[in-house]
């Protein structure tokens, strides 16, 4: 082994990034079609019907108009396979077979690896310990009880290795005898020290023990659930965060479910520990337990590796859905679909299973409620819609959980829902959609809560279109440019018809990435509007392909637009020749014909 020096390092991170072909890295995960100048596909950090996703070779990066992720073949390789950014470039470096230097862990970082040895094995020793003790001898008996009348039968206890923490130090005086210091122990968050003297106690005594593993079925932390009906009592301590053990990032019962999550393709996230082990236990496997924190990106980063679809199945109290509202936009920005499971009655998912039975339950899982129509209804849930202003607010709540569908049927299906729920009439919801659509996404009045969205003109759509569409052939702008002036077009476009003029003429294929550059901010975001399938009807795969009528539309809009001003312009030129008293009007004639010609011109478009 060899020490990698920092130059070392950069070199080999360029030799991995000189011989990467991001179309090829890409192509292995969606397939890319070529159009316009660059490569197509369906984004797989989002869900889409209509191809925005693209990859431009030639400057070695990727970019989708739908989700605005972007960069270059390491950070595709670390979204899409969930690693880190250095990882990723080893994965790639492997696969090219191009050797990774090496080098020798620093002093410190051995004592870092060693601390965590140590912390793992005394988790080890503990979790045995207090499984014996739940198994076998006298201590464990009412913890049997416990388990028997919560039906969790022996075949679960030891799949789960539960367990139970004797009310005594036993297992303190077990480890220390083995050799580990109480300050291990106390990093390992197995005891505390005390307030009142220098001793230190267990803090589990007396409740079950649920082991908490890492993905490599490693225990991390425990769980105790105490066996007592007392309110006073909390009901589940948890260990500490430590050095092997980051709450946030954990999914409880995800190193036994992966197999099954990946086999079934999708996993059920429930809120606790006795949720998921309840489930195992009836079959249902592929569940993990977000342990009662609120569910993270991490998390779903975790479970986009098994799967993209993602049930939740919280308890259904307020803070139950609470949670679920919150976490559900999470699954989608890890680009996977998410469903939630409502457990009737006010139940959590154990105790509906143990009352009702793994067919009912495989029901509830069958008839899991889409993202957006959970999301709909928690809205219509959570808002008062009796006079017309509040159900217009309330309208305008929903409109942006659904502004995103395309298809249609669809379309109809949920402006039907949403007229039914809201007693408005079905036309009317379609026309504010279709307005919302059509408006600015974060537009400024929504979000002062107040219900005023103003329509684009069919100029500025029309321009739109146009600006889509030279995006992917520069030469249509410098067309454009030749009928109607620059000078015509709103200040908005500007900046961005001056990017496309500029790649025109220095042969360049526009790029997001150095439009950003070259854009002031405004521009740029007005920019990556107009781009993005969302901003009108006529989505990016329309100018992909080219759709000739949209643009012939379009831009005939425009020329008469165009053609009204300068003929307005050229009217008044025309009878102020004619009125001008000062001049002969035989002098004058042929400026006149000529004024009279061009308008003449103008008129055969005007409609
Ligand atoms: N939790 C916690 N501390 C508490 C209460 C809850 O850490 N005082 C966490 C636990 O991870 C628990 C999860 O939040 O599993 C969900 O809470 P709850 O639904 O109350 O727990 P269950 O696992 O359903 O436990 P039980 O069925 O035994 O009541
Ligand atoms: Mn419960």
């Amino acid at each position: 082994m060899e020490v990698v020096s920092s130059s070392e390092l950069d070199e080999f991170v360029d030799r991995v990034r000189e011989r990467s072909d991001i179309r090829e890295v890409v192509g292995n995960y969606v397939p890319l079609t070529f159009k316009a100048g660059r490569y197509w596909g369906c984004c797989p950090f989002h869900s889409e019907k209509t191809a925005s996703f693209t990859v431009t070779p030639d400057k070695g990066l990727f970019y989708c108009f739908g989700c605005h992720v972007g960069g270059n073949v390491f950070n595709f390789l670390s979204k899409i396979e969930n690693i880190t950014y250095f990882e990723a470039i080893k994965l790639q470096a492997e696969r090219l077979g191009i050797p990774i230097p090496v080098r020798n862990k620093s002093p410190e970082e051995m004592k870092v690896e060693q601390n965590k040895k140590t912390l793992l094995k005394i988790n080890e020793l503990a979790r045995d310990f207090y499984h014996s003790r739940l198994t076998k001898g006298p201590q464990g008996e009412s913890c049997r009880k416990y388990l028997v009348s919560r039906g969790i039968t022996e075949n679960v206890i030891k799949n789960f290795k539960l367990g139970f923490a004797p009310n005594s130090d036993e297992l303190t005086k077990i480890l220390i005898r083995r050799g580990f210091s109480y300050e291990q122990l106390e990093a390992a968050g197995l005891v505390q020290k005390s307030s009142y003297d220098d001793g230190f106690y267990e803090k589990m005594k007396g409740r079950m023990i649920i082991p908490i593993n890492d993905i490599f079925g490693r225990v991390v932390a425990f769980g105790g659930r105490t066996l007592k009906n007392d309110a006073d009592v909390a009901k589940y301590l948890n260990t500490k965060e430590t050095a092997v053990f980051v709450k946030g990032k954990m999914l409880f019962g995800l190193d036994r479910a992966n197999k099954k999550i990946s086999a079934q393709d999708y996993a059920i996230v429930v809120e606790g520990y006795m949720d998921a082990i309840s489930l195992a236990s009836f079959g249902i496997e592929n569940v993990v337990a977000s342990l009662g924190t609120a569910f993270s990106e991490a998390q779903a980063k975790l479970l986009t590796r098994y799967t993209r679809r993602i049930i939740f199945c919280y308890d259904s109290d307020e803070a139950g859905q609470r949670a679920t509202v919150r976490a559900l936009p999470i699954v989608q920005q890890a680009g996977a679909e998410a469903f939630v499971i409502k457990v009737p009655e006010g139940k959590d998912p154990d105790e509906f299973i143990r009352r009702k039975g793994k067919p009912a339950f495989a029901k509830l899982i069958r008839n899991a409620t889409p993202m957006i129509d959970y999301r709909i209804d928690f809205v219509l849930d959570h808002s008062k819609h009796d006079s017309y202003d509040e159900k217009v607010y309330t309208l305008h709540e929903i409109l942006p959980l659904v502004a995103k569908i395309e298809d249609a049927t669809l379309k109809n299906a949920y402006a039907r829902k949403i007229a039914t729920a809201l007693f408005l009439d079905e036309t009317s919801v379609k026309a504010e959609w279709e307005k919302f659509s059509t408006g600015s996404k974060q537009n400024e009045n929504f979000s002062a809560g107040r219900f005023k969205i103003q329509e684009k003109s069919k100029l500025e759509q029309s321009i739109e279109v146009i600006l889509r569409t030279s995006w992917g052939e520069v030469e249509i702008m410098d067309y454009v440019l030749s009928l109607v002036p620059r000078e015509f077009f709103p200040e908005k476009y500007q900046e961005i018809i001056g990017y496309i003029e500029r790649c025109y003429k220095e042969d360049r294929v526009p790029d997001d990435l150095d439009a950003a550059k070259e854009l002031d901010e405004k521009s740029y975001a007005e920019l990556s509007r107009i781009l993005s399938p969302a901003a009108s009807r006529f989505g990016v795969e329309e100018f992909v392909q080219q759709d000739s009528k949209a643009f012939t539309d379009s831009f005939e809009v425009i020329r008469q637009a165009w053609s009204k001003i300068h003929y307005e312009k050229l009217l008044t030129e025309f009878y102020a020749t004619i009125n001008d008293k000062n001049k002969s009007f035989d002098g004058e004639l042929p400026k006149i014909a000529q004024l009279a010609d061009k308008m003449f011109s103008l008129t055969k478009i005007e409609d």
